[in-house]
């Protein structure tokens, strides 16, 4: 890991990570991360005045990197805070231009992304991800609760028959345009409606202060490039995972897709860190 300095570990190096002096081990500390962003914060994890976390002094070598991974992303109940995450190649692509995405990254990378939607309300894909993939967007790999889905479909194209409006697996929403008629297709689907800006899309800011509104202020933006662009173009993203995978495509969707910049000193070049994912490198980028 290199980057910001978010977390300190209250002892001399090395010390408290031997089998035998270990006290916490890796599902415990996700254990206590989950805690916090339940709201109920476990004493062993203090902050420094810094806003720095604090580690406990007894911890496995596993626990650590898992604290070093994911504390910075543990945001209390009721925090406005965006993150977007995309998988992607070499060359910057998130799927074959026929769709394909599954699988670019390794096998660490499906737990990451569940991890990361434990740690949120809501969960937010582009229609084009829906109808490619139809994901269930739920947290298997790892305990957790499942965040509410959102998905952009300004018109109302997408089929009811799809999974994530039929399989009742998490309270889904459908972000449209307009009010409809028509009767939602199950119970746990709710539309909500943002007017267009201007050039008919979704107003990002908009959105995201709707979904605060309801009580879904912690929010994974999991897809496609299009969405995470717009996001990410509307400054509204805290933090943007991209999980690089050592391979090249050499055609396909691209990853980001925004507007033209007119000098490389314009470039977004924000503050990251870097883990490894298998053998995929997760670039951690601090947005905020
Ligand atoms: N590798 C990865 O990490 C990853 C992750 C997710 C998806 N994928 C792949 O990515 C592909 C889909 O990505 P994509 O970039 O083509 O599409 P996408 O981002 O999933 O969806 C784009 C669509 O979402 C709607 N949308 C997004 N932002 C909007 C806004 N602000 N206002 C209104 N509508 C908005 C629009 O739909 P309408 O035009 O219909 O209104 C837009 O065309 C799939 O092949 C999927 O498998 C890969």
């Amino acid at each position: 890991m290199i980057g910001g300095e978010t977390i300190r570990i209250n002892q001399s190096k090395g010390k408290g990570v031997t089998a035998e002096s270990a006290e916490i081990d890796q599902e415990t500390a996700w254990r206590m991360m989950l805690g916090i962003v339940n709201g109920q914060r476990d004493t062993r994890l203090k902050r420094f005045a810094d806003d720095a976390w604090q580690l406990p002094e007894q911890m496995t070598e596993q626990a650590m990197h898992l604290f070093e991974r994911y504390l910075p992303l543990c945001q209390p109940p009721g925090t406005p805070w965006v993150i977007g995450q995309l998988g992607q190649s070499l060359d910057g692509r998130i799927a074959t231009d026929s769709g394909e995405s599954r699988y670019i990254n390794d096998p660490e990378g499906i737990e990451h992304l569940h991890r990361l939607r434990a740690l949120v309300d809501a969960v937010i894909i582009g229609s084009g991800t829906a109808a490619a993939d139809d994901p269930q967007l739920t947290v298997r790999a790892v305990p957790g609760d499942n965040p509410v889905r959102v998905v952009l479909d300004r018109e109302r194209k997408l089929p009811n028959s799809l999974g994530l409006f039929s399989d009742d697996a998490a309270p889904t929403v459908r972000v449209v345009r307009t009010s409809g008629l028509a009767e939602p297709p199950s119970e746990q689907v709710k539309e909500l409606v943002i007017a267009p800006s201007e050039a008919g899309a979704c107003p990002i800011r908009a959105l995201v202060g709707a979904l605060q509104a309801r009580g879904l202020s912690r929010v994974l933006v999991e897809g496609g490039g299009l969405t995470v662009s717009r996001f990410l173009e509307a400054g509204q993203l805290n933090r943007l995972h991209l999980i690089v995978a050592p391979v090249i495509l050499g055609s396909g969707l691209p990853a980001f897709t925004m507007s033209p910049l007119d000098q490389l000193d314009d470039a977004l070049r924000p503050d990251f860190r870097r883990f490894e994912l298998g053998r995929d490198t997760l670039f951690d980028l601090i947005l905020e």
